[in-house]
């Protein structure tokens, strides 16, 4: 199978949207296969940045990029996006984005509940990018929810509407929030169906064709392992799997679909939002590392915790995700310091681990073993092959090979499209 999925091997922002940007080239379609507009993705294109949350990052290149029925789809996020990236010179129209008739919807509601519960949790809560994510996908496991196939049957879609609330505003109500109407809620579904519904279509009898006719296929994960409703660190997660077997169910392909699994990790650690992280810095290291790497969030523009690279955490992803090779990005982020450190494993309460155990406590008492390299004095950045890289550089990569235990195939010197190294292609093996 000449497919490739690339997935986060980390807490997300890893710069999924330039890789997947940078292979769609060599890809016929890209599909998204789960989560929704939380996520948040910069490309940047000689003059130009794209910011992508909900279409496929094969836009820009002109690829047909396909949104699943594992992806929460907000039609106003939606369109939103669509009318940005046209202004941007992309296009995009129904003969180059199709969506999953059978994908539901995210409501205001969703949004309404996900910021309601929120402020309810108080100095315990998620930090959640407040898109309704979670509340989406919970009705849709629930069996509630409003589907994109329901904008064409405006008696679904009333009686429909009638369970959802009955259940969104009795927890709204009880939250002390505002609760919805469902004659306003249905006008504007019946508005959206004429302009979301052209893009509707079983988005599975198309990757059938494809695969038939052995076209490339580029699924684009979004969010990342850490973040996965399984196997993340829970509950402070997403409310998706994110690992890479979702491709097959969140596209309507088979469990074969993935094809080659890419992951994506940065050459140190970031993360936005609440809950463990055991390589965090909170001294001056980690605020230059956030500062040299612009970490702040592409969706809520908050500001991203930043660490080490921890190898113990990309290992259990690369095993749980199923990775088969690592991008690892960012590593001009890194040019100058004197040392760097990696995370080989962890002490709970004096115990050693190699893996962070489920645990939610375990998680907030990890405490990481480091092991020291010697920084680099050259500079990485812009870096396309790997001869220009500094010796310390190189070796600082082969470790982290060492320690993950998979192949870094593809490293990343620049926010840049073509500031690429490639050691080894994806859809050639
Ligand atoms: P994603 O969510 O995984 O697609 O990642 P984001 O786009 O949210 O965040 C990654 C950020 O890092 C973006 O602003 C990218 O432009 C930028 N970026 C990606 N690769 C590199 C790189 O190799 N070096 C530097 N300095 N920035 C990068
Ligand atoms: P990309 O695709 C980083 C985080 C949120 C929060 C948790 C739950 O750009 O890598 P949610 O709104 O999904 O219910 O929030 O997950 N989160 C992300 N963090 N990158 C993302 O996407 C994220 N999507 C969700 O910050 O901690
Ligand atoms: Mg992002």
């Amino acid at each position: 199978m000449a497919n490739v999925t690339i997935i986060g091997a980390q807490w997300g922002d890893e710069g999924k949207g330039k890789v997947v940007d940078w292979l769609a080239s060599r890809a016929d379609i890209v599909v998204r296969f789960q989560g929704g507009h939380n996520a948040g993705h910069t490309l940047v294109v000689g003059n130009q940045t794209y910011k992508l949350s909900l279409l496929p990052s094969g836009v820009v290149n002109g690829k047909l990029g396909i949104i699943g029925n594992g992806v929460v789809v907000d039609p106003h996020a939606l369109l939103a996006e669509i009318e940005r990236v046209s202004a941007q010179g992309l296009k995009v129209t129904p003969e180059t984005l199709r969506i999953a008739e059978n994908a539901p919807l995210i409501l205001p509601l969703h949004a309404a509940l996900d910021s309601a519960r929120e402020a309810a949790r108080g100095d315990r809560k998620i930090g959640t990018t407040g898109r309704g994510i979670g509340p989406a996908y919970e009705d849709k496991v629930a069996r509630r929810a409003i589907r994109v196939c329901d904008l064409a049957e405006p008696d679904t879609l009333a009686a429909k509407l009638d369970e959802l609330l009955l259940h969104h505003n009795t927890l709204l109500a009880g939250l002390g929030a505002a609760t919805f109407d469902k004659d306003s809620l249905l006008a504007e579904l019946l508005r959206l169906a004429p302009r979301l519904l052209p893009y509707a279509e079983p988005v599975w009898e198309r990757l059938a064709q494809a695969k038939a006719k052995g076209k490339k296929i580029l699924f684009e994960g979004a969010q990342a392992v850490m973040l996965d409703v399984d196997h993340g660190t829970y509950p402070f997660v997403t409310s998706s799997n994110t690992v890479a077997s979702t491709a097959g169910s969140g596209s309507g392909m088979g469990p074969d679909a993935a094809g080659r699994v890419l992951g994506i990790a940065k050459a140190y650690c970031t993360r936005v939002g609440a809950g463990p992280f055991p390589t965090e810095l909170d001294d001056e290291t980690g605020r230059l590392l956030g500062e040299r790497g612009h970490e702040f969030g592409t969706v809520t523009g908050r500001k991203r915790r930043c660490g080490w690279f921890d190898a113990a955490l990309v290992r259990q992803a690369v095993k749980v995700g199923g990775i088969q090779g690592l991008a690892l990005t960012k590593l001009d982020v890194l040019d100058g310091f004197k040392e760097l450190k990696l995370c080989t494993g962890y002490t709970i309460n004096g115990e050693a681990y190699s893996y962070l155990p489920a645990a939610m406590g375990a998680q907030a008492r990890a405490r990481p073993v480091y092991e020291s390299l010697e920084g680099w004095s050259g500079s990485t950045r812009g870096a396309r092959s790997w001869a220009d890289l500094p010796a310390a550089a190189i070796k600082y990569v082969k470790r982290i090979e060492e320690l993950v235990e998979a192949p870094v195939t593809l490293l990343s010197t620049s926010p840049e499209r073509d500031d690429t190294i490639l050691m080894q292609d994806p859809f050639a093996s």
